[in-house]
């Protein structure tokens, strides 16, 4: 299927950006435009999902290709690095540029006409994709905005803490240090297991759950850690501060706030399965929506919780509404989520973890047997999502990242202390650029 029947399928069985652009006169005749292009796609096409393997019913290599096609990403290289900020495909890019052209066109009869209207529908298609409910989802600019809107939005009493592992990521570390000098609460770090090697769920749950304390207000995690790939049962941790806050009065409840960012858009997870009080998420990496987007969620057991900082220029849409921050913002990029959203469901969110998990098993099983790699994370599919560590004997992470340079492979370091070098498959990614990669891995020994 060609890039362009993917993206028009895309508008058909969603119909969102033909309504949009339909909503000012001047778009009418690119409106009506798409709304032909819509109707003979959807006369003329198989949906992708009957382009299955009939044997697996899992999407055909060609349609992976097909997707792959979907983003610009220069065909020259084998892009290993997605984590860090993502290419837009097709129906985000297209999506942004037609909002861009209408803003250049009238930006204050475009923002005053379709603002809201535009706002709620992300606020839609991201409850539609966590499977919770608009009101309870504020949209940001990255989840380093999230984290640090709960973090200083939490009611929180001198005479109690926050609690967080060391491998938690530093925007999470930074905003728990200011918060504890405007608020006087106190914050401890602990190490969540002994050995990435030999760690399992039940050592992170267990270990975390010994910390807590009476005086313990907030637990923050890390969904997949970026310093190894590690995958922290987000699940298990929730069931048991939820047994140890059935004893406690509401303004001493755990409220447990996950940074979702590498968990997103791999897994196939919705919010009520993680059970978390708040979820923090920038969508410009593996969810692939415009650059400078994220989301939060909020539990709405937990929602009283926490009060906005930045105030909000959105009218409605609850707690959700109230904390997305204001002001003037690049408004087709945050218009432009939605597409993000419906192109994971248009595939399939199973699919897309499935394919994910599947590309960085090849890695990590071959990885491993490798004599001069050291690989960190870990094999296992309950301890894992899409990010890929590990070391070379005789070569810095940085040298490791590159002489995959010097090969035309993208990859990165990990920025902690120890770093490893780091390989993140996406669903862009084919088996034979898992092939290849492993083939120069394998040669520089
Ligand atoms: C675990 C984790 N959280 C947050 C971030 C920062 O994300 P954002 O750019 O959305 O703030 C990163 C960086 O990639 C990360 O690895």
């Amino acid at each position: 299927m060609s890039w362009k029947r993917r993206n028009f399928l895309i508008f058909a069985s969603l119909g969102t950006t033909a309504g949009i652009f339909a909503s000012t006169s001047s778009c009418s005749n690119q409106s009506s435009a798409i709304n032909q292009e819509v109707e003979d796609s959807s006369s003329n096409f198989a949906s992708p999902v009957e382009e299955t393997n009939s044997l697996t019913g899992k999407p055909s290599s060609d349609e992976w290709q097909d997707i792959r096609n979907d983003f610009n990403l220069d065909p020259n290289y084998i892009h290993l690095a997605g984590l860090l900020l993502t290419s837009h495909p097709a129906p985000v890019h297209q999506a942004i540029e037609e909002y861009q052209r209408e803003l250049n066109s009238n930006p204050a009869f475009y923002v005053q006409d379709n603002n809201y209207q535009l706002q709620a529908q992300v606020r839609q298609a991201a409850a539609n994709y966590l499977k919770t409910q608009p009101n309870e989802i504020a949209l940001t600019d990255s989840t380093t905005m999230g984290t640090a809107l709960i973090i200083n939005g939490i009611k929180i009493r001198q005479d109690q803490e926050m609690l967080t592992s060391e491998f938690d990521y530093y925007s999470t570390h930074q905003s728990l240090r200011y918060k504890a000098e405007r608020s006087g609460a106190s914050y401890r770090e602990i190490s969540s297991y002994q050995n990435i090697q030999t760690v399992s769920e039940e050592e992170i749950v267990n270990t975390l759950i010994k910390s807590v304390r009476p005086e313990t207000r907030l637990v923050t995690a890390t969904w997949v850690h970026s310093s190894t790939g590690l995958k922290v049962p987000i699940r298990l941790i929730a069931d048991q501060l939820e047994e140890i806050n059935a004893n406690r009065d509401q303004s001493d409840r755990i409220l447990f706030l996950v940074d979702g960012v590498h968990g997103l858009g791999v897994e196939d997870a919705s919010m009520a399965d993680l059970n978390c009080d708040f979820f923090t998420a920038g969508t410009h990496k593996w969810l692939f929506a415009p650059r400078g987007t994220g989301i939060i969620w909020g539990n709405p057991r937990s929602l009283s919780e926490v009060s906005p900082t930045i105030p909000t220029f959105t009218q409605d849409g609850g707690w959700g509404g109230q904390m997305t921050p204001g002001g003037f913002k690049p408004f087709e990029h945050l218009w432009a989520m939605t597409e993000a959203f419906n192109f994971h469901q248009q595939i399939g969110k199973s699919r897309i973890t499935e394919r994910i998990h599947s590309l960085s098993q090849h890695l990590k099983e071959e990885l491993a047997q490798m004599s001069h790699v050291t690989l960190y994370t870990p094999i296992s599919d309950n301890l894992s999502a899409g990010i890929v560590c590990f070391d070379l004997d005789g070569f810095s992470p940085r040298q490791v990242v590159q002489q995959l340079r010097k090969n035309n492979i993208v990859a990165s370091t990990t920025p902690y202390n120890p770093s490893h070098a780091r390989l993140t498959p996406g669903i862009y990614n084919t088996h034979s650029e898992v092939e290849t990669t492993l083939k120069i891995i394998h040669e520089l020994a």
